[in-house]
């Protein structure tokens, strides 16, 4: 994080931003990378050191917490109302491999940061606020992305989230469990409201001048894995004719997908893995698997999408004399988040006096699951030169102050 100076703000800061810059700077210690990134892909040991660093900050505040089976961490400030329901806020510790410190991280951090600010100007809110760390929200190495909160929101069922296995077949079952014995701690109540701050990850806000947005809807997303398997050969004796070569075939389909993008601009396809087997020099591929991510802000040419592209799989298996099984891992539909929650927020950034707008997103977030059984919203701020999932991601001390800021507002009103 860049040391910017801060833009004055029209009415009193709520929040330390010195405290901001020392927990981001805390928290980004546990799977840091020599380039300044992260790697604390969800269920490492270093997730699981940050999620304990997370649990030990809350038990020096005295703070009330709690976690699943899944593993989602909840961390409670009691209101002054025992029977209300708690206001949510937060995000996921997981990063990308290789990845970012802000994603997702910025808004746990920040949401801890509201629970202090509380805490030290003596408010007492009506409502509890919940602190959450969802697990696995990245789904870069288990599968789907937002398990956690999506088997929370009873979306996906825990069994399934519990036998996804990594690339060295170990469960989401083993790695909790070498983690501690779950569900831990005290259960909180079900949500009364949720709110994720999170850096946009895309170009808009900066390329704007405009310092934190409230955020309208999400795209819908749709990944999707595609085995082909034709016969491992010689590379040396086996002629063209003979060739059963997974790879080409697999190869055509990456092609297709991205010549898509160009027939539909709104379109957003990703092969981010591509496995061969035995994945050896000199043998013909006998097993290529893609991993896909395919995004739409329209459900019908989401859908449609993901046939054409599967569609465009079985054919290219055919001429190349190999077979395609296809695995749908995840189908989540455009959403819209609740429109009283982006009426605070936007009311929090104009009585801060801070340049906003309002904003799609164009990445997945757990506030996609979380809406589907609580009132929910997001604010975005922007993060340098659109960049995230790469180690290069940043932000600005005054982008991070402004989110904090419209967290807090909104946060107040909520659980009032
Ligand atoms: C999560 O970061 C996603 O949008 O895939
Ligand atoms: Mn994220
Ligand atoms: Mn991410």
């Amino acid at each position: 994080m860049s040391d910017s100076p801060l833009t004055p703000m029209s009415v009193d800061h709520h929040v330390d931003i010195h405290r901001l810059r020392a927990l981001i700077n805390e928290f980004s210690s546990f799977g840091s990378t020599p380039a300044g990134g992260l790697n604390r892909t969800a269920l490492s040991t270093d997730d699981f050191a940050v999620r304990d660093h997370l649990l030990s900050i809350a038990q020096r505040h005295g703070w009330e917490w709690g976690i699943d089976e899944i593993g989602n961490i909840f961390i409670t400030r009691w209101g002054s109302d025992p029977q209300a329901a708690p206001v949510f806020i937060g995000s996921h510790l997981d990063s990308q491999p290789d990845g970012g410190r802000f994603d997702g991280s910025y808004g746990v951090i920040a949401g801890l940061l509201v629970l202090e600010t509380l805490e030290m100007r003596g408010i007492v809110t009506r409502r509890p606020v919940t602190v959450v760390d969802w697990t696995n929200e990245e789904g870069a190495v288990f599968s789907p992305s937002m398990m956690g909160s999506a088997v929370y929101a009873r979306r996906l069922a825990s069994s399934a989230a519990k036998n996804a296995v990594n690339g060295d077949g170990l469960s989401v079952a083993e790695a909790l469990a070498s983690w501690r014995k779950l569900p831990a701690g005290a259960q909180p109540r079900a949500p009364h409201s949720y709110v994720e701050l999170h850096i946009e990850q895309g170009p808009i806000l900066e390329s704007r001048g405009q310092v934190v947005a409230a955020v309208r809807g999400v795209q819908g997303i749709s990944q999707f894995d595609l085995i082909f398997l034709g016969q491992a050969a010689h590379a040396g004796t086996t002629p063209v004719e003979l060739r059963r070569d997974a790879l080409v075939a697999a190869s055509r389909v990456v092609i297709a997908a991205d010549q898509a993008m160009r027939e539909d601009t709104k379109l957003r396809v990703t092969v981010g893995n591509l496995s061969v087997r035995p994945g050896a020099r000199n043998v013909v591929p006998a097993q290529a698997s893609l991993h896909i991510d395919l995004r739409h802000p329209d459900r019908r040419a989401q859908r449609q999408w993901v046939d054409t592209l599967v569609e465009r799989a079985r054919k290219e298996a055919e001429q190349s004399g190999v077979t395609v099984d296809v695995h749908h891992v995840l189908d989540q539909a455009p959403l819209s988040f609740d429109g009283s929650i982006i009426e605070i927020i936007q009311r929090a950034i104009d009585h801060l006096g801070l340049s906003g707008t309002v904003l799609d997103s164009g990445a997945g977030h757990d506030a996609m699951q979380i809406s589907s059984i609580a009132p929910t919203g997001m604010i975005f701020i922007p993060c340098v030169g659109g960049i995230s999932h790469a180690e290069a991601e940043d932000i600005t001390d005054e982008w991070a102050h402004a989110g904090a800021e419209v967290l807090f507002e909104t946060v107040v009103e909520l659980a009032r």
